[in-house]
């Protein structure tokens, strides 16, 4: 086997508390999250987990601290010989490391009264964030791409692999290469191959550089709208194998928020759901992407229908809608609408069904980590699978309960999957009116509804 070494993402924590129990429960919790050991150091106290750390230089990717006191000399001390880690201070007062807020270093305040709710909700922000490695993290220098965006990525940045059955990798297309669509497929089916990889080191380049590609393309005059719409789509492929593998590092906020904006700018600013019916007919290519692209487009123009014309409206709901499955690996869990009848159908296997039960929180959990992304973009992507009668899921919400963005893209996910299940017949917007009148007859999704169909702005 070649050296998938486990040197880069090897996660090793130090965990310093004075009483043994509190020890072994925050060790619990941190393992219960990975659901697998950990290799964990502990200390009983400060001084002597720094003098550790100055002697063997050892990193950790995350160092749990107990720290009752007001000093804040003593963190800093931690914090400087503690490297490149991640920091989880369990204390009393904030203050302790207010000074620290302003630096690079990541680190995070829990009460110590709270900590055991505290600490596995820390954990899971800093892994999405890639603060800390993700599980798969440990056991790969490689993350696995889906072959299907490669010919439009144009010249490669970075060296494309394989993986032989002998587990080690070699290079298929150079750094530099321009990747035909025929290629791919001679090796897809040629070697019965699925996945392509990158070297987990050469994302962050890649991802920047998508970034950067996206920026100049929609700045180009005149506007390409195919390849701008093909490298939006790119982008979103990318995003969402980097993020399963490595979490949701700003490079990868960086890339969705530009694509965000390219879309917006596509989209113009009267989005009509006429033309976009007619669109969600021939979609081809990854579903889950596609899919995500569309519900973006549908939940704009119907935003617009209404009267919520604002650029931070496309903004919340084109970023929603790119994020909303992200934590789903494929299309045929995301037309799921219940979980009693995916569990029922016998088609989904147990771990299948947890995805799909999970699929909404962890992305909300994505958005949540976003900077400077307004809080209603979680609730949107929270709410995604949520139905006004309380039969959805995570939590069978109830429809007074929805925010307004919410209930609007509950509706729009609805529109497409009607299109999609009616796709032969002629649908219009008229008969999916009528099909879900019933359906949405209460609150906010009446008044939207109603004003859907009456054309009347709901401002
Ligand atoms: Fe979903
Ligand atoms: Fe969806």
């Amino acid at each position: 086997m070649e050296d998938t070494s486990l040197k880069s993402g090897m996660l090793e924590i130090l965990l310093v508390f004075s009483e043994m129990d509190r020890l072994q429960k925050v060790s619990h919790l941190i393992e219960s999250h990975y659901n697998r050991h950990i290799n964990t150091t502990v200390f009983h106290n400060l001084l002597e987990a720094i003098e550790h750390l100055e002697i063997s230089k050892k990193p950790y990717s995350l160092i749990v601290f107990e720290h009752l006191s007001a000093s804040q000399s003593i963190v800093r001390t931690l914090v400087e010989m503690g490297g490149s880690s991640a920091f989880i201070l369990c204390g009393r007062s904030l203050d302790v490391i207010r000074g620290l807020k302003d630096t690079e270093v990541p680190i995070e305040f829990v009460s110590i009264d709270t900590m055991f709710e505290e600490i596995p909700k820390v954990v899971n922000r800093f892994e999405v964030t890639g603060k800390i490695p993700m599980l798969d993290e440990a056991e790969s220098d490689y993350i696995s791409i889906r072959p299907d965006y490669l010919p439009s990525m144009g010249p490669l940045e970075a060296t494309v692999y394989t993986q032989l059955i002998d587990g080690h990798y070699v290079p298929v297309f150079g750094k530099g290469d321009s990747v035909e669509r025929k290629q791919v497929e001679e090796y897809l089916q040629g070697k019965k191959l699925t996945h392509f990889y990158f070297k987990r080191e050469d994302c962050k380049e890649l991802l920047y550089q998508k970034s950067q590609d996206l920026k100049s393309i929609i700045e180009e005059k005149p506007l390409d709208r195919a390849r701008a719409e093909e490298a939006v789509s790119a982008s979103l492929e990318m995003v969402r194998d980097v993020v399963g593998q490595m979490g949701f590092s700003p490079e990868a906020q960086k890339v969705a928020i530009n694509s965000v904006s390219a879309t917006i700018k596509l989209m113009g600013s009267k989005p009509r759901l006429s033309g976009i019916l007619l669109e969600l007919k021939n979609k081809d290519g990854n579903y889950l992407t596609a899919h995500s692209l569309m519900l973006g487009k549908v939940a704009c123009a119907m935003a617009y229908k209404i009267g919520w014309t604002s650029r931070t409206t496309y903004f919340k709901l084109t970023l929603a809608s790119f994020l909303h499955d992200i934590a789903l690996n494929d299309g045929k869990l995301a037309v799921v609408n219940s979980i009693e009848k995916a569990a029922g159908s016998g088609e989904f296997s147990a771990d299948e069904l947890k995805e799909i039960r999970l699929h909404a929180t962890k992305a909300a959990d994505y958005a949540r980590s976003m900077s400077e992304v307004p809080s209603d973009v979680e609730h949107i992507v929270l709410q995604h699978h949520e139905r006004p009668d309380g039969t959805g899921f995570p939590r069978g919400l109830p429809f007074r309960l929805f925010t307004p963005l919410s209930a609007l893209f509950v509706i729009a996910q609805d529109l497409i999957d009607y299109s999609q299940i009616h796709k032969d017949a002629e649908v219009s917007l008229e008969t999916f009116f009528e099909a879900r009148e019933t359906v949405y007859s209460s609150g906010i999704f009446k008044k939207i509804f109603q004003s859907l169909r009456t054309d009347s702005a709901l401002v």
